[in-house]
């Protein structure tokens, strides 16, 4: 059987340990692909390498695939996000979150199924500040035409393909009316002219995050730039119990990066605690991402025995603390393994 060569960054903080778990499923599934450890950000600095090593970069370059677990970025001081800068030098510009309801999870809403699709290069996101004189600082805000275009692009081609039915474009083109009135005018314009069978929605973001908590269902896939994506999607997440639960892919026209929504968790890293879970629904979507872009049908098999073995595991109530479980990470990795082989 062919296999797949996927350059492995496992992070810090719980990246290493949800990427163990991860690992050993993949395996007990025969999932076709083979791995290429590779290290960035804290992981890369404690091996005497930069922050973000070439040969890391030069990897995913050269396998177009990786799986990525999450990397620590100092807050206020020290180096620049590691997941900035991939994203930004590997041209990764869609940012693909699906959020679903996810069956023995109990939480307010029973039927969410939505998408976000965040810009993932430009905004504010980028970091680019400066201090003017001592005491005053900027951040720029850049949106570019082509940005604009490219991922309004994405998105309704997205929600074509997935035969999704609307999608509502999150702004605050009322206040940014150059950067974000970009955004909107890009993606109203493409919408007109070649996705007429999708629903366009504007929504002030302010008010789009008070209808998301207020009644998830009435959206279906949410386009918006850098910064409201990264923001957003962890509001998503709460709505279908938590960060362990929103896998996420980072896409661009020749790689893809796959990681899970959440951080590295400093608090609970090293206990033995965090939820792979939304790691291994990237290994999913990434296994689809295979075999759309390589035809090969044995990742798609793969990736829906992996699916309905997880769905399974927490149907049987097995779930991991933050879901409301007892289980350890390793002990979720078992129970998921245990449903694969029967
Ligand atoms: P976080 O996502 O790491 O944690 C937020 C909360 O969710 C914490 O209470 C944590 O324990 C919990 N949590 C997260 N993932 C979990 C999992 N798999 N299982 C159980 N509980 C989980 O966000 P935080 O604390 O804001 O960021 C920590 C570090 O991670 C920062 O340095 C940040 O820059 C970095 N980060 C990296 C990302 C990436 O590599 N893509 C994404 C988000 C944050």
């Amino acid at each position: 059987m062919p296999t797949h060569r996927v350059v492995l960054i496992p992070g810090d903080g719980i990246g290493p340990e949800v990427t163990n778990a991860v690992k050993r499923i993949l395996a007990a599934a025969q999932a076709p692909l083979t791995w290429e450890e590779h290290h960035a950000g804290l992981s890369a600095i404690a091996q005497g390498k930069d922050v973000l090593p070439d040969e890391t970069l030069e990897a995913i370059v050269h396998h177009r695939i990786a799986l990525k677990g999450p990397c620590t970025t100092p807050v206020g001081q020290g180096f620049a996000s590691i997941n900035v800068q991939l994203r930004k030098r590997l041209n990764l510009y869609a940012a693909v979150r699906p959020v679903r309801s996810i069956p023995g999870v109990k939480t307010r809403y029973d039927n969410v199924d939505l998408v976000v699709v965040r810009e993932n290069t430009e905004g504010l996101y980028s970091g680019v500040e400066n201090e003017i004189i001592p005491g005053l600082v900027m951040s720029m805000k850049v949106a570019s035409e082509a940005a604009c275009v490219r991922i309004a692009h994405w998105a309704f081609r997205y929600a074509t393909k997935r035969k999704r039915k609307k999608v509502t474009v999150f702004h605050k083109a009322n206040i940014m009316k150059m950067t974000d009135g970009l955004l909107l005018r890009c993606a109203q314009r493409i919408n007109e002219d070649e996705y007429p069978n999708i629903e366009y929605q504007p929504l002030i973001i302010d008010a789009g995050c008070m209808k998301l908590v207020q009644d998830p269902t009435q959206f279906d896939v949410l386009l918006m730039e850098n910064l409201y994506g990264d923001v957003v999607s962890d509001l998503c997440a709460g709505l279908v119990g938590g960060l362990g639960v929103v896998p996420g892919a980072n896409i661009g026209d020749e790689q893809a990066v796959f990681e899970a929504v959440h951080g590295s968790a400093p608090d609970i890293a090293g206990k033995g605690i965090a939820n792979p879970l939304a790691l291994l629904m990237s290994t999913v979507m990434m296994l689809n991402h295979l075999a759309d872009t390589r035809h090969d049908e044995a990742c798609r098999k793969v990736s829906a025995k992996l699916k309905d073995a997880y769905n399974l595991t927490l149907s049987d109530g097995k779930k991991t603390r933050d879901l409301g479980g007892e289980l350890g990470t390793e002990q979720f990795a078992d129970a998921v393994i245990e449903r694969l082989k029967g």
